[in-house]
């Protein structure tokens, strides 16, 4: 049987990026499959959480979730500290997975930078901690955006690894799901930077709680060039991606395009025929009204929902009774494997 895992991390400034690229395709997979959707703030913590703000944050993420369509009663969604066996499980990764594996995680290089040496110990094992989120329900596919392809590998190597230290067949080596339109949604300031909760700049990004005058003002200051939109001709031979060289020459045009198509649920080819030859100050005003229509009411009852904490909160207390009774047997039977004697 297919299982969905996902978790979004309660670190603030929620945008468009996490809307496009992971939790709207969280909602529709509850149609088809049983879904956990997890609020990961022990990954949070890997770097610095001021505590009141990491407890709102974690309620904002919530809040998104059941804002943007997940159904808490038909889907698992928790906090991840709420549940131990992802911290356990994660130890027992930390045995599995190699140094060297871990030092190609490109994640790491970017978010420790310059100060490798004074990063926590915590942002170095991230991805094996993602890994035991997963693998604690064994589950089967995990919906998220392109930046998250290179930590899926490693929970897929430490599955196999797994299975074949202990000579048992008991992780699953999971797939990734990376679909829609915008699984990669770049800054509104920089067409080659991702669009980023970190990114100093509120005007790089729209995030899911900016009003309707905000969302039209960034929109309206998006970076863009001074050609007229471009259209089909710019496709690959697949019909359905921009050829690579044509994102490169014109990523600001192309991210745009991209996160109409996104909203208005429909393909580039058609987004790209919509507004061939268009000029972007037209262009811009299109956008501007779509996303205001589709994010307004999601900002709206996001902004409700996080004025009654006690409700959010009876949720993932809920959810975590839930996914602690999937998660604890599976720890118990790795405790087995590996020669834990168990209570
Ligand atoms: P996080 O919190 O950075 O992002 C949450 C989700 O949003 C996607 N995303 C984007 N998609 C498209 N364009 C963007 N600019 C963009 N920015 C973010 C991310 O790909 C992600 O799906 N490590 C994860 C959280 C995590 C997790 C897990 C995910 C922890 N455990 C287990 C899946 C399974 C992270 O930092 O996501």
């Amino acid at each position: 049987m297919s299982r969905i895992f996902s978790g979004v991390q309660p670190t603030g400034d929620l945008h468009l990026g996490n809307y496009l690229g992971a939790i709207r395709n969280f909602v529709g997979l509850q149609d088809d499959f049983e879904c956990l959707y997890c609020v990961v703030d022990l990954h949070a913590i890997t770097v610095w959480q001021d505590p009141e703000k990491l407890a709102a944050n974690t309620r904002e993420v919530a809040a998104a979730f059941l804002a943007a369509g997940i159904d808490p009663t038909r889907s698992i969604m928790f906090n991840q500290s709420q549940v131990p066996a992802h911290a356990e499980l994660a130890w027992i990764f930390n045995c599995v997975a190699r140094v060297g594996w871990l030092n190609r995680m490109t994640q790491f290089k970017e978010k420790a930078g310059k100060h490798r040496e004074n990063a926590s110990v915590g942002l170095y094992v991230y991805p094996n901690l993602m890994a035991a989120d997963i693998l604690a329900y064994k589950a089967t596919h995990v919906p998220v955006g392109e930046d998250q392809k290179q930590h899926l590998e490693l929970t897929r190597d430490i599955a196999i690894k797994f299975n074949n230290d202990f000579d048992v067949e008991f992780l699953p080596v999971v797939e990734p799901l990376i679909f829609g339109e915008a699984t990669r949604v770049m800054s509104l300031r920089d067409g080659s930077k991702k669009m980023s909760k970190s990114d100093p700049s509120d005007y790089s990004r729209i995030n899911l709680t900016d009003g309707p005058d905000d969302i039209a003002q960034k929109i309206r200051k998006a970076r863009t060039d001074a050609d007229a939109l471009p259209g089909p001709d710019a496709l690959a031979s697949d019909g359905r991606h921009v050829e690579a060289a044509h994102e490169k020459a014109r990523p600001e045009a192309y991210n745009l395009l991209s996160i109409y198509a996104a909203l208005a649920e429909q393909s580039m080819a058609v987004t790209l025929e919509q507004f061939e030859g268009a000029q972007f100050s037209s262009f811009k005003g299109e956008l501007a009204d779509l996303s205001v229509a589709k994010l307004g009411p999601i900002g709206e009852e996001m902004q409700r929902l996080m004025a009654d904490p006690g409700h959010v909160d009876g949720i993932l207390r809920d959810g975590a009774a839930r996914a602690n009774a999937i998660a604890e047997p599976v720890l118990r039977e790795a405790h087995e494997i590996v020669g834990f004697l168990n209570p």
